[in-house]
């Protein structure tokens, strides 16, 4: 289980986003860009255009996090414009099998999200059609909100049933996510971290990824030791 981490642009300067970028290039895994419709959640971003423009301007993978309705309609599109990974929610989804298909057809990874109220357990026997499972650790919609420590039992039930099945998914946290919460995500079983407001909040957002990946590191080392 490598360690990998995600700034999330949302915390970004939005009409600076190609430098913004470059300022976590080299040392950040993806870039983590969350697309809102304000329809599934209350909030506003950006759409395919933005991320097609970013894939060309941008040296890192780019981890799209669709905050939308109607995923079975628009997922492919990210893909399609050049999204290394694609992540829809479950609670959007008429079909959340043939949206990652599509998804994966289209030459990405395909993700799949759950809100804080939604369990796991009703999308285990769907996870093989996955890459990745993201574990939203706050309400999604803004960036900046206090992580929500309750979500770890459901991180470690995922990551107990990937363990027990063999199946080759990633774990990401999402939401508050800091220096002081990424170890207990670490130790729970997450192995991809975003951070919006922990980087690009940062007077340094190149060592703040730098320092996040560190206390990731040596929690998930010890968790693979010890062989939770
Ligand atoms: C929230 C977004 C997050 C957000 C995280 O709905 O999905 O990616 O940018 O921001 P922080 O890390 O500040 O909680
Ligand atoms: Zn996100």
């Amino acid at each position: 289980m490598a360690v990998q981490i995600a700034p999330s642009i949302l915390s970004a300067d939005f009409a600076r986003l190609a430098d913004e970028a470059a300022a976590v290039a080299g040392v950040a895994d993806w870039l983590h860009v969350d697309v809102m419709d304000n329809h599934f959640v209350p909030n506003l971003t950006l759409g395919a255009p933005v991320v097609a423009a970013l894939h060309k301007a941008a040296a890192l993978p780019l981890d799209c996090h669709l905050m939308i309705d109607n995923p079975d309609r628009w997922a492919v599109k990210y893909a399609e414009v050049g999204a290394g990974n694609v992540t829809f929610h479950a609670e959007a989804a008429a079909d959340v099998v043939q949206t990652a298909r599509s998804i994966r057809a289209a030459g990405a990874r395909a993700g799949l999200a759950v809100k804080p109220g939604t369990d796991v357990e009703s999308y285990l026997d769907v996870l093989g059609e996955f890459d990745m499972l993201l574990v939203m650790t706050v309400e999604p919609g803004f960036g900046g909100q206090e992580f929500l420590a309750a979500m770890l039992p459901k991180v470690a039930r995922a990551r107990k049933y990937l363990r027990d099945t063999g199946l080759p998914l990633w774990i990401q946290v999402d939401g508050g996510v800091t220096e002081a919460t990424i170890e207990e995500c670490a130790r729970a079983g997450a192995d991809v971290f975003v951070a919006g407001s922990a980087v690009y909040g940062a007077h340094d957002p190149a060592a703040a990824v730098s320092a996040l990946r560190h206390r990731a590191t040596v929690f998930a080392a010890e968790a693979q030791g010890s062989g939770r």
